[in-house]
């Protein structure tokens, strides 16, 4: 089994995407990127997600097909600032929920990672 998803399991992964959005939603950046009356839609959406990328139900692909990430970004303006705001809430919700080792670097690389090829300006 992913170590991820061994040591969080689906619990542990929603309550940590919980935790980053309720940061998102108070944000000034990227708090209005969002659609204002599917709060709980995007929550699920990313913890659908995570649950599939680590290891866990497949109910992200069933429901979304393939994740296709980056093209699913194309519409809202992501640069540098996006990326480390982005992160950054990640990263507090991480602290919130007390995220041991080894979940916890595998998690940040790939939210890293991932966060930095969604970027879509030129800077
Ligand atoms: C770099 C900064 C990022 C910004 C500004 C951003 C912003 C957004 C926005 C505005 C949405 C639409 C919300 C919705 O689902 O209705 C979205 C969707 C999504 N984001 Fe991000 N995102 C970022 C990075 C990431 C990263 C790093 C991941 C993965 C770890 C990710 C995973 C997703 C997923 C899975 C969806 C739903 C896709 C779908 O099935 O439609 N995003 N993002």
């Amino acid at each position: 089994m992913n170590p991820v998803y061994e040591q969080m399991g689906e619990t542990g992964l929603r309550e940590l995407v919980a935790a980053f959005y309720r940061r998102v939603k108070e944000d000034d950046l990227l708090g209005p990127m969002y659609p204002e009356s599917d709060w709980q839609g995007a929550e699920e959406r990313l913890s659908d997600f995570l649950v599939y990328r680590f290891g866990g139900s497949q109910k992200y692909i069933e429901e979304r097909g393939h994740p296709r990430l980056r093209m699913r970004h194309m519409p809202f303006r992501i640069g540098e600032a996006e990326r480390d705001r982005w992160l950054q809430l990640m990263g507090e919700a991480m602290a919130e929920r007390a995220i041991a080792e080894p979940a916890a670097g595998l998690l940040k690389d790939f939210f890293v990672q991932t966060a930095d090829f969604m970027r879509n300006q030129e800077e």
